[in-house]
């Protein structure tokens, strides 16, 4: 049987780990990754559709999706281009082992409405995320960069009710995230007992 101890302290104990968190150069085995996302898929979803999709980066890949959305960054910023922002976005991902975008496939089944299946892909990433924390590895989701340009949707093969959620970084930590609090459960609850 599985430790209901065991299960809260991985809840409680998942981070958002960061680029500048993680080992310079130590690349996660493939294998583990793989492992990783078989976790991602058995999230919950709604009429068994499986609405996600992964398009992992590594190697040389990182290379590819550093200039990807760096580039895209420029040609779309206009006025608001920032040197910063586009030096952030062509830098960070070569400190990361894996990069995995998180795609949204919209189900063919029109009784499904589109907030269910990004629910449904969000729990895959949380699956992710706990797979991480017990693998002694780090990451973070991060809806920054090119996310929601449509733009971006074209290299992921996605379709007009597809969505691009986002991008996870992946790697080992160097520098442990500190200083995580949650708000009282009492703000968070209510119970109605009778
Ligand atoms: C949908 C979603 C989008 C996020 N996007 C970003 C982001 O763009 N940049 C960022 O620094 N963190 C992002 N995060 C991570 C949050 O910053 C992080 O979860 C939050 O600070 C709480 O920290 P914890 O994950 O360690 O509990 C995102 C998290 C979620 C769930």
């Amino acid at each position: 049987m599985i430790n209901p101890q065991e299960i809260n302290e991985l809840i409680r104990r998942r981070r958002s780990t960061f680029p500048d968190q993680f080992e310079a150069g130590k690349k996660v085995d493939d294998a583990i990754i793989k492992e990783i996302l078989t976790n991602a898929t058995w999230a919950p979803n709604h009429g068994k559709q499986e609405p996600w999709h992964f398009t992992v980066f590594t190697g040389e890949g990182l290379k590819k999706f550093a200039e990807l959305q760096s580039e895209l960054y420029k040609e779309l910023a206009g006025e608001n281009f920032k040197e910063i922002t586009y030096d952030k976005l062509r830098q960070n991902p070569l400190k990361a082992s894996h990069i995995i975008a998180i795609c949204m496939k919209k189900t063919a089944n029109k009784n499904i409405p589109e907030v269910e299946d990004v629910a449904a892909v969000a729990c895959a990433v949380q699956n992710i995320y706990l797979s991480l924390t017990a693998y002694g590895l780090g990451g973070y989701w991060t809806t920054g960069g090119i996310t929601y340009k449509e733009q971006a949707k074209t290299f992921f093969n996605l379709g007009e009710e597809d969505k691009l959620l986002g991008f996870f970084y992946i790697g080992y930590v160097a520098i442990p995230s500190t200083g995580a609090a949650r708000k009282p459960l009492e703000e968070k609850v209510t119970w109605i007992t009778g």
